[in-house]
């Protein structure tokens, strides 16, 4: 008999098909629920329901699940911080910031519907969030809270991607951190954060697994950059090669992509580390750190 192997082959998520359903259908609830004009219903459904890995809703759930909580109390908060990240999308790919036409293998929101309606879906994925959030049967109003923590840190991070107003005296790669640490990591982190919450984890747990986030989010954003410098469009399902077009502080241009790699194993063991205490609990979890350092897309 042939031993398992340890590591998914790239691109085959090992992300939970059954909690992957779950997601959709709250998404897809929420939205139809939502006191939405018809039009910015559609814009938002085009921006939340037309793919996407669902990476953050996902860590919401098996978060929950690593400290013992239900995954039906999960399920606002996952769908809460879905929508910020859709709407951080939305807003990303507009002329103003990224000025992409390509998405999820989609034409970008206001491709499909206009700038005016990308902004204003944008608009109400974020007052949305905080609303479905504080309806967590479990710690709603601090969930709420920091989902809109996040989201602050989170477009901090998107003012110095985009305008590059540093703070001052700091080093290329220490710019380099504050921009990953907020523009991506900061949701990805509130994503574990809140479901330990929504499981009324102790301060401890919620601690350990922000940290994971800490770690894994930063990779992930390093991996967006290796994507976007080795991958096609068609692959990716977004543009490519533009950061290094866009004169972007990147991973690969501050690392080179060797550097880069090894900063995707380096914080790949300190996202696992932070999992010791969870012992088998966390198996997901840790396969999640072997899917994020590989994926190509
Ligand atoms: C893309 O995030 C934006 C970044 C923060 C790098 P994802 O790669 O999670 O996008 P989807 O949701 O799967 O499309
Ligand atoms: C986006 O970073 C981070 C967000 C807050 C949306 P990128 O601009 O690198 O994400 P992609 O490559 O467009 O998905
Ligand atoms: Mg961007
Ligand atoms: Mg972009
Ligand atoms: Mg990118």
């Amino acid at each position: 008999m042939t031993a398992e192997p340890r590591v998914a082959p790239p691109d085959q998520t090992p992300l939970d098909p059954a909690l992957l359903a779950l997601v959709e259908d709250a998404l897809a609830r929420t939205l139809r629920e939502a006191e939405l004009a018809e039009d910015l219903r559609a814009a938002c459904s085009h921006a939340v329901l037309a793919g996407g890995k669902r990476l953050r809703p996902i860590l919401v759930l098996e978060c929950a699940r690593a400290v013992g909580g239900e995954l039906a109390d999960a399920l606002p908060a996952a769908v809460a911080i879905e929508f910020i990240h859709a709407f951080s999308l939305v807003h990303d790919d507009l002329p103003a910031l990224d000025d992409d036409d390509l998405r999820r293998g989609k034409p970008t929101c206001h491709i499909a519907f206009g700038e005016a309606l990308a902004i204003l879906a944008g608009d109400a994925l974020l007052a949305l969030a905080p609303l479905v959030a504080s309806r967590s049967p479990v710690a709603g109003g601090r969930i709420a809270s920091e989902v809109l923590r996040g989201t602050v840190a989170m477009i901090n991070g998107q003012v110095y991607d985009t305008l590059r107003t540093f703070p001052h005296g700091l080093s290329d790669s220490d710019r380099l951190e504050l921009v990953h640490r907020n523009k991506t990591g900061a949701l990805i982190e509130a994503s574990c954060r809140i479901g330990a919450m929504a499981a009324a984890a102790s301060a401890d747990h919620e601690e350990r697994l922000a940290r994971y986030g800490q770690a894994i989010g930063l990779m992930f954003q390093i991996v967006d950059d290796l994507i976007d410098a080795t991958q096609s469009a068609e692959h990716a399902g977004k543009a490519t090669g533009k950061d290094a077009e866009a004169g972007k502080l990147t991973a690969p241009a501050v690392h080179g992509i060797d550097g880069s790699r090894r900063e995707v194993e380096r914080l790949g063991c300190e996202a696992r580390a932070a999992l010791e205490p969870f012992g088998p609990r966390a198996a997901r979890l840790s396969a999640l750190v072997d899917f994020l350092a590989q994926r190509t897309k």
